[in-house]
C-alpha cells in the first residue's frame, strides 16, 4: 500500500467529517443537543429490522458459492431462573457478504472480534441467532444437524493450533483415512492409495503413514491438518488464523501450500487472520471485523489502495513500512477494545475513534456499499 495514498485519504475523509459534522451541527454553530438516545436506537432498530425483512426475500446471488446475510451470532451469558436471556455477548452482530467459488476471502480484526465465531457459525458449529446462509444457492442457516451431514465434505476447517486438534494416539495414516471411511470417498480396499496420494499433495512423506502426530513439528501438523480437511473433498474451507501458532520462517511454506492446493482443487477459502501481510498476500477480497460488525469489505487491491473506514486506515497504519527512508504514519488508538457483552452505543468503533464526531456516539452508520464491491459503515461517507 502506498504510505502517501494513505495520508491523502486519511486527509481527504477528514475533510469530509468535517463536512459531515458540519451538516449535522446545529445552525448556530452551538453544542449538539436533540438526540433521543432511547427514540434514535428504536428507530435505527426499526430500519435495520425493515432491512432485514426487505432482504430475506431476494434471491441468493447465482455466482457466490457463500452469501451471508445479516448473520448474528449472540451468546447467552446469563439466564433467568425461567431460562430468559438477562445478558448477551454479540460475538457477530448483522455480517453481510458474498464469495464466489475459488476465491479467497480474509476476515481481519484484532482479537475477539468475532472472526472465529463468524467462520463456525458458517460452518453451522454455532447455531446462528438469526439470518441467512446460502452454500451453493441453499440458506443452510435453519438446516438440522441431519440436513447438515451431506453437506459436511463440502464444508471443512483448519484450526489454529495443528498441536491440540490432533488425536495423540492415532497414526497420521489413521487419522487421514478416518474421514475417508465415515464419508465413504473411496472403495475400502483403494483407502490407502488414496491417502498416501493425498499425503503427497500436501508435501508429507509417505512413511509418515504410520507415524504420530506428536513425532512432528508445527508445520508439519498442520499439513497433516490441511490433509485431513482436504480428505473427503471439501469446496469451502475455513482456515482459522492457520499458520498464528508457526514460526514464520514456516508460515509462508503452509501458505504456499494453500496457494497451491487452492489453485489445483477449486477450492474457496475465508481466511481469519490478524496478520494483514498474510492476508493481503493470500486474499482476494477482505473484511475487516470490529466488535462482531463488518465495518469494511471488498477487492483486496480497493481494501488497500484505498482504506475508507477509519479503523482500517489504523490498522494499516500500524504495519511496519520495509522502507526505512518514508516516514511511517503510525495511528495509535486510544483505549482498549470494549467488551462486546456491553458494546459502546451509536458506532461501535466511537471510543476509539480518531474522527468520531457528535452523531457517532448515537447513531449506528449504515455498512453501504461505495462503489463497486467496496462496503464501510462510517458516518464520514454518506448515510443516506
Ligand atoms: N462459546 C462462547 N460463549 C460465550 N462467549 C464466546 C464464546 N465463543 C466466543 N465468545 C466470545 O465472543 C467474542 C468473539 O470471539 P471470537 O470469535 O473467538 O473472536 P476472534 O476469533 O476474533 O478472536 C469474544 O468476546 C469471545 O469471548
Ligand atoms: S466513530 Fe464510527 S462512524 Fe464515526 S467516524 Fe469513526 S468509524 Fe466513522
Ligand atoms: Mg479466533
Amino acid at each position: 500500500m502506498k504510505e502517501q495514498e494513505i495520508k491523502q485519504n486519511i486527509q481527504d475523509n477528514s475533510e469530509e467529517a468535517k463536512e459531515t459534522v458540519a451538516e449535522n451541527a446545529p445552525a448556530d454553530g452551538g453544542e449538539f443537543g436533540g438526540f433521543d438516545d432511547e427514540a434514535e436506537f428504536l428507530k435505527e432498530q426499526e430500519e435495520r429490522e425493515k432491512k432485514i425483512e426487505e432482504d430475506k426475500v431476494l434471491p441468493p446471488d447465482e455466482e457466490a458459492i457463500l452469501e451471508v446475510r445479516h448473520l448474528k451470532k449472540y451468546f447467552v451469558l446469563k439466564k433467568t431462573l425461567l431460562g430468559k436471556p438477562l445478558s448477551t455477548l454479540k460475538a457477530v452482530d448483522d455480517v453481510s457478504f458474498k464469495v464466489k467459488p475459488g476465491e479467497t476471502l480474509g476476515i481481519v480484526g484484532e482479537s475477539g472480534c468475532g472472526k472465529t465465531t463468524l467462520g463456525r457459525t458458517i460452518l453451522k458449529l454455532h447455531q446462528p441467532t438469526s439470518g441467512q446462509i446460502f452454500f451453493e444457492g441453499k440458506d443452510v442457516a435453519g438446516y438440522k444437524p441431519s440436513e447438515m451431514r451431506p453437506l459436511r465434505t463440502k464444508m471443512q476447517i483448519v484450526f489454529q493450533d495443528p498441536y491440540s486438534s490432533l488425536p495423540p494416539r492415532s497414526t497420521v495414516g489413521d487419522i487421514l483415512a478416518e474421514p475417508v471411511k465415515v464419508h465413504k470417498i473411496v472403495p475400502p480396499d483403494k483407502i490407502k492409495e488414496y491417502v498416501l496420494n493425498l499425503m503427497e499433495q500436501c508435501g508429507l512423506r509417505d512413511y509418515y503413514y504410520e507415524r504420530y502426530p506428536h513425532e512432528f513439528s508445527g508445520g508439519q501438523r498442520q499439513r497433516i491438518c490441511i490433509a485431513r480437511a482436504l480428505a473427503v473433498n471439501p469446496e469451502l474451507v475455513v482456515c482459522d488464523e492457520p499458520v498464528s501458532a508457526l514460526d514464520v520462517s514456516i508460515q509462508a511454506q503452509i501458505i504456499n501450500l494453500l496457494k497451491r492446493l487452492q489453485q489445483e482443487r477449486g477450492l474457496t477459502y475465508l481466511f481469519i487472520s490478524h496478520d494483514l501481510s498474510v492476508v493481503k498476500y493470500i486474499s482476494d477480497k477482505i473484511g475487516i471485523m470490529y466488535l462482531g460488525s463488518m465495518v469494511e469489505f471488498g477487492k483486496k487491491d480497493e481494501i488497500f489502495d484505498n482504506p475508507m473506514h477509519p479503523y482500517t486506515v489504523a490498522l494499516f497504519s500500524a504495519v511496519p513500512n520495509p522502507n526505512p527512508d518514508e516516514k511511517s504514519d503510525h495511528i495509535i488508538l486510544k483505549g482498549d477494545i470494549p467488551s462486546p457483552a456491553n458494546p459502546p452505543k451509536g458506532c461501535k468503533f466511537h471510543t476509539r475513534c480518531p474522527k468520531a464526531m457528535e452523531i457517532c456516539k448515537h447513531i449506528a452508520p449504515k455498512y453501504k456499499e461505495y462503489g463497486d464491491g467496496h462496503f464501510v459503515a462510517c458516518h464520514c461517507y454518506s448515510q443516506e
